[in-house]
């Protein structure tokens, strides 16, 4: 059953129980980017907000970590409420550590490309992920244009996983709006991630519900 995961980075973040509730009827998973200011860009969102959020949903919440050094961060996030964690395949030397690390603090874990990096960068730690993330944009803020060259990578771990006998989520993030979700899904993608399409909606409980029943669909 494909999930809807709904970025907070595009909500207005001075309402942001409110804007959940709004449309977390049709979003699975509440998708959090936590950026450091390092690995890109800006600061956004770490584990204080994250656990004033936590009482206002009963969705899962899925950390995009877009930081240096993930590992520091779990303890904490574990502790704030976060259920799920994915983090650069980029950002460290050795993903299997990190991996380990995460499990241990009680989440699940999931690792993420960016558009630049080869899709089997992935491949040798398949087995032990809950989640692989395709960034179908540059990391660092909402509202960028869709990178189509993602949908061979979604393909290519869709693949992969199936031959392995494998089931992890495979999610789509970047860019993702209604007239781009259903070639996510038919790439292989059971998850779509969306900010902007959902949170600068006039009616974000629409927009999440139309983009909900074509990732339902798959
Ligand atoms: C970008 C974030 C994405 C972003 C998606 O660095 O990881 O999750 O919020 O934004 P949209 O859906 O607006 O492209
Ligand atoms: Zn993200």
């Amino acid at each position: 059953m494909g999930k809807l995961s709904a970025s907070i980075l595009s909500a207005d973040l001075a309402h942001l129980a409110d804007q959940v509730k709004l449309v977390d009827e049709h979003a699975d998973v509440i998708h959090v980017d936590v950026m450091d200011a390092h690995f890109v860009p800006p600061l956004t969102i770490g584990p204080i907000v994250v656990a004033a959020l936590r009482p206002h949903t009963d969705r899962t919440l899925h950390g995009h970590l877009m930081v240096e050094a993930p590992e520091a961060l779990f303890d904490e996030l574990s502790e704030a409420g976060m259920d799920v964690v994915s983090f650069h395949v980029e950002a460290v030397a050795d993903p299997a550590p990190v991996i380990a690390k995460a499990r241990g603090a009680g989440m699940g874990v999931g690792l993420t490309v960016s558009p630049e990096t080869p899709i089997e960068s992935v491949f040798p730690y398949l087995e032990d992920v809950d989640d692989v993330m395709v960034m179908s944009m540059h990391p660092g803020r909402a509202g960028r244009a869709f990178i189509p060259e993602a949908l061979p990578k979604v393909e290519s771990v869709r693949g992969e996983l199936a031959r392995r006998g494998l089931s992890a989520d495979v999610e789509v993030d970047g860019g993702v709006k209604l007239d781009n979700a259903r070639r996510c899904v038919e790439a292989g993608a059971n998850v779509l991630v969306a900010a902007s399409a959902i949170f600068q909606a006039e009616d974000l409980a629409a927009a999440a519900r139309d983009l909900k029943a074509i990732v339902e669909a798959a």
